[in-house]
């Protein structure tokens, strides 16, 4: 079986490099100046990655002129699609008002009063680069506000370059004073709160793992980290890096569960880069610049006009509250028809998320958190692959994230994609999950 994957794996990546030879040309090139050509760890995968000419609506061409349907959407952060007309309009009129204008600008507040407006969590909001800023930001203000140390986070999360808490932990995580809880784990989570509670400043958590394969937090595991925090007096904060998308105020509105700070990025830069954090205004007044002890975060490219107006033609005139019912409902109807294919055939896989964010695993079981992986990795290596040869552009770990730019045919393509894969490889796919049960079975054993 090994070995039939192995060759299945092997004949799709020939076909692959027949396909794409002038990418291996550019990444082999990248190579000399860059380490391993990447400079953004997310994109590579083997033998090498396509590189990206061009962008329309939901297609992208690759430098030897493949075009893909776009299913990845830039990691959630493209849920505009390639070329939305608004957004371009308005990110060329700023361009020719004039760039880096080093001063507050008319659309810093328009955004600011947007979100805070979206996100009840979030009295105020200060804006940055990244992700990975603001959550870094936020971290600190909650120290700083509570006068404590530890910060709470669950095994599986991914809050930025520097906060990654997979399998194997960063060893270049930023130097916080961690404490690992288990992602769903209630009980056990509710002890280690009270273990720390004297220390604890915040409580980190995405309320669904984006990059752990989009694994939904449960109601309860939620609301019990909103009861806890509020008995000890921890910050809780939610990261909504992707997760903001999933209804016009994000999850936290989905489950009517109100943290004390939000994180924000990705499409709410309308494309462009973006972060941002917001909460109480007890916490996020200790940013105020008239204060003598006023914390400091200057960021020379916060407020960028070319990031404000995108955001903020995004929010205001795209991806309105009716537009984000209806995109979810779209994403819940795609990934109920997914499930339903792998249904019908009896396969041991099943389709994690919510609404436009989704993951295809490999395994019957559905995850609580990481420790419950059972996949043969490899299988979601071949689909990868696959998938690109079919003109389907995804991540390589099977996680998508749909745009507006998506019409039905493209969803067609899909779905017609993706069953001609599940027939092709039928055997091998049950082959390899029988193979893994009983590997974990010897390891119980
Ligand atoms: C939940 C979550 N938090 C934080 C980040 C980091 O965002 P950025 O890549 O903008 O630093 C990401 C990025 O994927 C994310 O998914």
């Amino acid at each position: 079986m090994t070995t039939q994957l192995t060759e299945a794996i092997d004949d799709a990546t020939d076909r692959y490099r027949a396909a794409t030879p002038k990418s291996l040309s550019r990444h082999e090139q990248a190579c000399l100046v860059m380490p391993g050509g990447n400079t953004r760890t997310i994109l590579h995968y083997d033998p090498y990655p396509v590189t990206i000419t061009r962008g329309e609506g939901c297609i992208v061409w690759d430098l030897d002129g493949n075009p893909y349907v776009d299913f990845l959407g830039e990691y959630s952060a493209g849920l505009y699609g390639h070329s939305n007309p608004e957004i371009s309009a308005a990110v060329k009129n700023v361009l020719d008002q004039g760039i880096v204008l080093c001063a507050p600008n008319q659309y810093e507040l328009e955004l600011a009063e947007s979100l805070c407006a979206r996100f009840p969590s979030c009295d105020q909001i200060r804006f940055c680069n990244s992700g990975t800023e603001a959550n870094l930001l936020a971290i600190s203000a909650a120290k700083t506000c509570t006068q404590r140390n530890k910060i709470m986070v669950f095994n599986g999360a991914y809050h930025g370059s520097v906060f990654y808490f997979g399998e194997h932990h960063s060893v270049i995580n930023a130097p916080f004073d961690f404490v690992v809880g288990t992602f769903n784990d209630t009980d056990r989570c509710v002890e280690l709160i009270r273990e720390h509670r004297e220390d604890l400043a915040a409580i980190l958590v995405e309320p669904m793992q984006g990059s752990g394969g989009c694994i939904p937090g449960s109601r309860e595991f939620l609301q019990t980290l909103r009861d806890m925090s509020r008995e000890t007096g921890a910050v809780l904060i939610f990261d909504e890096v992707m997760t903001s998308r999933l209804s016009s105020g994000g999850l936290q509105h989905r489950l009517n569960i109100v943290p004390d700070m939000t994180t924000f990025g990705k499409y709410l830069g309308g494309g462009l880069t973006f972060g941002a954090f917001g909460g109480q205004k007890k916490i996020m007044e200790q940013f105020n610049p008239c204060r003598d002890d006023a914390l400091i975060h200057p960021g020379t490219f916060n407020n960028n006009v070319l990031t404000m107006v995108a955001g903020l033609t995004g929010l205001r005139d795209i991806y309105t509250t009716q537009m984000a019912t209806d995109h979810n409902q779209i994403g819940d109807n795609f990934r109920d028809t997914l499930q339903r294919i792998i249904e019908q055939r009896e396969f041991p896989m099943h389709v994690s998320g919510v609404g436009s964010l989704m993951c295809i695993h490999f395994q019957r079981e559905r995850l609580r958190n990481i420790n419950d992986v059972d996949a043969e990795p490899r299988l979601r290596t071949l689909f990868h692959l696959e998938m690109l040869l079919s003109g389907i552009y995804t991540a390589d770990r099977g996680y998508m994230s749909l745009s507006l730019a998506l019409s039905p045919d493209d969803y067609l393509k899909f779905r017609d994609a993706f069953e001609n894969f599940l027939d092709r490889f039928a055997g091998l796919i049950r082959a390899c999950s029988a193979a893994e049960s009983h590997r974990a079975k010897k390891t119980l054993n």
